[in-house]
């Protein structure tokens, strides 16, 4: 996994640091500590404040470099905005803002003074601010030789929050660490380039979890064929590389029978779409058509790394899309684990092949109280909802808003789309149970209907996160190709309703 910042909470004592944060309110409102290096520094900061037209406004900052009679010889100015009814993903992204700050400057060690003009933060407020610097602190540089420093790899950051009491924060931030490692290891997995990740790779990695007391199997080709896995199969028949499934569960409830939460991934390592081939420009972007799969990986980190109260079962479906001589074929039709017949009209249409023998396999042998599977499954949803919105289809109405409300905490938005059996009438084929293609329209909603085929009574819902798990939008949060989506939103959903 990459390496993530170092943070450490100290007591509200800034003498001996070298680079200070000191937040700022609008109007120029400071904390206490901020105030007192501006007297120690004859109303310097202050000064500096007014010459540069900084009020103390979100997203703006004010520098002030070597100010006299104060050791500290560099002081960032960071807005925050009015502190009034901030959230804890206001203070996350703050977090972000200020590592963002830094990393322009490139200061690898700082102190940031987590207190307002009414007092210090509070623990879990600190401890967000926290989450938020680590979050912004990733950068995926791997496979960059020469870097800025010369040959050596980046010194990691060494950040101090000082806030008023230190050990509790601490302890709030311990949960939130958690998660940041989740949503590091999604986007690690999404940014990895395909020739170094194959669904074997992948399924190594992802059996890491197993470190954390998630008890893990993985299931080879011939397993997979003896479950009469033939939809999935169907689809890893034209790479060399072998399929794999990983089966995570983390029994954190009191009672190891109660029934899991469920959260199934698609797992495509590299999609060329097959004898259905894709055009070359902007196909390297199919090496994170993974992304789900990614997702369920990292969700399952943060929960057994935080000790989650709850029994959580993650299933993940590897494959590599490839046009080879044994490469199936438009035409063909498969027999999917459910005994149900597809005809494949397009082999690009993969994702909900996979699906559906992970759908089938998760309900037939956990019983899961609900379901929820991730995937990059159509470009038609990238049309819908752009960058900002996955789509969340569901036939549970509290599911559904539930995950909608997770999604607006975390700023990993959703927008639910429509299940309706007029989409479901596009998929009927003349030869076989379905074809795996509907209508040129409403793509994202033909691909729902067919995954909802292999879904019976359980709650279920299906986020296509095309638009926003990969070449995703930069944010206070996200600098990379791969934000790790899904990660933060479901942790939440989790934590808001599923832990005993
Ligand atoms: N992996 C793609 C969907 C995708 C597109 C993900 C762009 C991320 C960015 C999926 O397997 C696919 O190819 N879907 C086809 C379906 C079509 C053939 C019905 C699509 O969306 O074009
Ligand atoms: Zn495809
Ligand atoms: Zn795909």
């Amino acid at each position: 996994m990459t390496d993530l910042p170092a943070v450490r909470f100290a007591g509200l004592d800034i003498a001996a640091a070298e680079t200070v944060v000191v937040l700022v309110e609008p109007e120029l409102s400071l904390g206490a500590q901020a105030k007192s290096l501006d007297k120690k520094s004859g109303g310097q900061l202050l000064k500096a404040a007014k010459a540069g037209g900084f009020l103390g406004k979100r997203k703006t900052v004010c520098e002030v470099l070597g100010p006299p009679g104060i050791d500290q010889q560099r002081i960032l100015m960071v807005g925050r905005g009015p502190a009034a009814g901030a959230s804890s993903q206001d203070f996350i992204d703050l977090g972000g803002q200020i590592m963002g700050q830094l990393q322009a400057r490139k200061i690898k060690k700082a102190t940031i003074v987590a207190e307002g003009s009414s007092g210090s933060l509070d623990a879990n407020e600190a401890a967000d601010l926290a989450l938020g610097l680590l979050l912004k602190g990733y950068t995926f540089d791997l496979y960059k030789t020469t870097r800025d420093e010369g040959d050596q790899p980046a010194p990691k950051a060494e950040l101090t929050i000082a806030v008023k009491s230190p050990d509790a924060a601490h302890e709030q931030f311990e949960r939130r660490r958690a998660l940041a490692e989740g949503v590091t290891i999604a986007r690690d997995l999404v940014n990895e380039p395909a020739n170094v990740l194959g669904p074997v790779e992948f399924a190594e990695r992802a059996s890491r979890v197993a470190d954390l007391g998630v008890e893990v199997e993985v299931l080879e080709p011939a397993a997979m064929d003896a479950l009469k896995m033939h939809a999935l199969l169907g689809v890893a028949q034209g790479s060399v590389r072998p399929a794999r499934m990983v089966i995570m569960q983390w029994f954190g409830a009191e009672n190891r029978r109660t029934r899991p939460v469920a959260f199934i991934g698609k797992g495509v390592v590299f999609d060329t779409g097959g004898i259905s081939m894709k055009p070359a420009k902007g196909m390297e972007d199919m090496k994170g058509d993974m992304a789900g799969a990614a997702c369920v990986t990292g969700l399952m980190h943060a929960l057994a790394a935080r000790k989650a109260p709850v029994n959580a079962l993650g299933v993940i479906g590897l494959v590599e899309n490839m046009p080879d001589g044994n490469a199936q074929r438009p035409g063909d039709i498969v027999r999917s684990m459910s005994g149900q017949t597809i005809e494949v009209i397009n082999t690009d249409a993969e994702g909900r092949l996979v699906l559906a023998d992970a759908l089938w396999y998760v309900q037939e042998r956990f019983k899961p109280k609900m379901m929820v599977n991730l995937c990059t499954l159509t470009g038609a949803i990238m049309v819908a909802l752009g960058k900002e919105y996955a789509g969340l289809f569901a036939n549970n109405d509290r599911l559904a808003s539930w995950l909608v409300e997770s999604g607006q905490a975390t700023g990993e938005k959703l927008w639910r789309m429509p299940l309706d059996p007029a989409y479901d009438k596009e998929i009927d084929s003349k030869t076989a149970d379905m074809k795996n293609v509907g209508s040129p329209y409403g793509g994202a909603c033909t691909a729902a209907a067919f995954l909802k085929r292999f879904v019976g009574d359980v709650p279920w819902a299906h986020l296509d996160i095309a638009g926003t798990a990969m070449a995703s939008n930069r944010s206070d949060i996200n600098d990379g190709w791969s934000n790790g989506f899904g990660v933060r939103l479901l942790d939440r959903l989790v934590q808001d309703h599923y832990e005993s």
